[in-house]
């Protein structure tokens, strides 16, 4: 076993979010497997092997008390923060709401949604495509089927926003967790409503939910709403943004997909494997373990770098690149094993549907780079924050 190799990793630094992928790659190829002391210290993890052997070991790494680092404060998100037996016993009771059935039933809503967000602004001629589509879209998808109002998208959307984009220790942090305690009062208050009123929702299905004679408690169905919540809003529109941003800086590559929308899923794939909107889960250990021939020891956290594995040219040709026939496109950004993302192909959905709207309605979009606000640091998600746009002005349908 050798020597725990010690590297400057701060991924909340501002330095580091002006360039995460050149510290990924010095990482996989000088230290595929090191520690750092920012945030109280944690092993590093970037190569596309390591992270699979992490990801799909739950029971060396566990997901309790949280994935995150530094900790957030946000808990009961579940299954995310829960360890097996329990995450398959949760998972089953999701699986309805991401069945083949359930997504057919999602698209006409998802083009529905995506069509009257642009009917807001396509005659304006221009628009901040974060604020204006990318977020309200997957935001409405979810709360609709979770039972929520989707035109209250902005009270669910807006601190989950504030809590992705602020750093640890700031003031907006702190006032994104005061909102979502906010929020956590009105999930309560949702359920106990719906206990009394039952609707054609998952929360009412979640309530009645029964398994080998066992109901879950009020605090599950509060998490697993919380989870729907915290999975399906500021992910996908980060994912979007990415998206968006790389049509606007690559023209040809834009006109490739208006003349062949048959690339699109294609390229949905390819730019979540190019820029990952969630950059790495944790895991705490919880016996001690070897990787890489690094000894790690229990309570210790492990960060693994689904962004950096995505990028790792063991794995894939050309990492650099988009390819939007990337064939196979084996990326990590819906994770791997146990936890893998259960709306993966609702947020592919998503991201189709809004990329086939933008590009037929309006095909000549150019996003002012000047302006495009990024985020200064690499929290939990990586998006851009605001994308304002101008195009040939079109008409509503
Ligand atoms: C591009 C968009 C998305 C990305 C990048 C993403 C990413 C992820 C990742 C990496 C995980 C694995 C967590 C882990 O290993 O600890 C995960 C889990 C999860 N995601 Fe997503 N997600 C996206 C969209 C969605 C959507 C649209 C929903 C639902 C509306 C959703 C619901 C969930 C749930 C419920 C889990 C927990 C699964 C478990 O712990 O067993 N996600 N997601």
């Amino acid at each position: 076993m050798s020597n725990r190799p010690i590297i400057d990793f701060d991924h909340n630094s501002p330095a580091f979010a002006a360039d995460p992928w050149s510290v990924y790659a010095y990482l996989r190829e000088q230290y595929p497997v090191a520690y750092t002391e920012a945030h109280g210290g944690f092993w590093v993890i970037s190569s596309y092997a390591d992270v699979v052997r992490v990801a799909r070991d739950d029971q060396t790494f566990s997901s309790v008390p949280t994935t995150v680092i530094p900790d957030s404060g946000v808990y009961n998100l579940i299954p995310l923060q829960s360890d097996p037996p329990d995450v398959q016993r949760y998972r089953m009771a999701l699986l309805p709401y991401f069945s083949a059935a359930a997504l057919q039933g999602y698209e006409p809503q998802v083009r529905q949604f995506t069509r009257e967000c642009i009917n807001e602004f396509i005659e304006r001629g221009s628009a901040e495509l974060v604020t204006e589509l990318a977020n309200p879209v997957p935001s409405m998808t979810a709360l609709k089927f979770i039972g929520f109002d989707p035109q209250d998208w902005h009270d669910f959307a807006g601190p989950l926003h504030q809590l992705s984009f602020s750093p640890d220790g700031s003031e907006g942090r702190q006032r994104a967790l005061e909102d979502i305690a906010a929020m956590d009062g009105r999930i309560t208050a949702t359920i106990e409503e719906r206990r009394r009123q039952p609707r054609d929702d998952a929360i009412s299905d979640l309530i009645a939910y029964e398994k080998d004679g066992v109901r879950f408690t009020a605090d599950e169905v509060h998490g697993l709403v919380k989870m729907l919540i915290f999975g399906g809003l500021d992910t996908t529109m980060a994912a979007a943004s990415n998206a968006l941003l790389f049509l606007s800086e690559h023209p040809e590559r834009r006109q490739e997909l208006i003349e062949r929308p048959g690339r699109i899923a294609g390229a949905v794939d390819e730019f979540l494997r190019f820029e990952a909107p969630v950059h790495a889960f944790a895991r705490i250990v919880t016996t001690d373990t070897e990787i890489g021939g690094h000894r790690i020891r229990a309570g210790e956290r492990v960060y693994m770098l689904w962004a950096s594995a995505n990028r790792d040219p063991q794995q894939f040709e050309h990492p650099d690149e988009v390819d939007f026939e990337r064939r196979p496109n084996r990326h990590l950004t819906f994770g791997t094993g146990a936890h893998r993302c259960l709306g993966a192909q609702l947020a592919r959905l998503e991201l189709r549907v809004m990329l086939e709207e933008i590009l037929r309605r309006l095909p000549d979009f150019r996003i002012d780079l000047e302006n495009v606000r990024q985020p200064g640091s690499v929290t939990i998600i990586w998006g851009r924050m605001a994308l304002p746009a101008t195009f040939t002005p079109g008409k509503k349908e």
